[in-house]
């Protein structure tokens, strides 16, 4: 089993996830790591108990990552995909045998999988702030997260602002959202479920119809 200590954040952590917002606002996107509430609120979201492959995107110092690994399973394997080196190396410093940590890019899933051995996933959370990046970016990652989900899949983001819901419509439908005001800032929690399509609202159905756009039904 994973040695407690090495799970539970250090204050070091903390302050290594300052210093990278400084370096790279717009790529890590917020000044302060997830609150305990809303990792909870992503957690139960997740069903992790059931899940075998479980991928992180934008784990940063690894606040998320460690309530993963408190609710996978013992043979679960959860893989991280950090583009910043030194948080990735933050996170390798976990030490539990289901950790895998990938330092890469988002937009390429499929080959952090393959690197490592691993199938398709059961489920994704993303921490990635798309509001702060380029709409082709952003899509690009929701690409190589639908490609590489398993059909039946949930993919969760968290995000301040709802750029992932309008890029995410397009390819996984409508989301489930909550909001965990007990975080700094607020957040959005965006859960979509890979092939169930859900309807649009009836206000926004009116909207598309006004402009005289096709309306996606379930
Ligand atoms: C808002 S922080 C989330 C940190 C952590 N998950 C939490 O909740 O406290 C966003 C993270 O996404 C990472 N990131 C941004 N773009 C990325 C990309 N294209 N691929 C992988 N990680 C990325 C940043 O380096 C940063 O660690």
């Amino acid at each position: 089993m994973p040695e407690l200590r090495r799970l539970r954040p250090q204050p070091d952590d903390r302050i290594a996830f300052f210093q990278g917002f400084l370096k790279r606002p717009k790529e890590v996107g917020s000044i302060l790591p997830s609150s305990r509430f809303l990792e909870r609120r992503i957690i139960r979201g997740a069903e992790l108990t059931r899940a075998k492959t479980i991928v992180e995107l934008g784990p940063g110092t690894g606040g998320i990552t460690r309530a993963i690994l408190r609710a996978a399973q013992p043979d679960a394997r959860v893989l991280v995909i950090e583009i910043n080196e030194r948080f990735a190396e933050v996170l390798k410093r976990m030490h539990d045998p289901r950790l895998i940590v990938h330092q890469g890019d988002a937009s390429d899933i499929a080959g952090a999988l393959a690197v490592h051995g691993l199938g398709a996933p059961d489920v994704i959370l993303s921490g990635i702030p798309f509001s702060t990046m380029q709409r082709q970016t952003g899509r690009e990652i929701l690409y190589s997260v639908h490609d590489a989900l398993q059909d039946g899949g949930i993919f969760i983001a968290y995000q301040v602002r709802d750029r992932v819901a309008s890029l995410g419509r397009e390819l996984f439908g409508r989301a489930r959202v909550q909001t965990e005001i007990l975080n700094v800032p607020p957040m959005r929690v965006y859960c979509w479920r890979k092939g169930e399509p859900r309807p649009e609202s009836k206000r926004r159905r009116h909207r598309l119809i006004r402009r005289g756009r096709p309306t996606p039904r379930a």
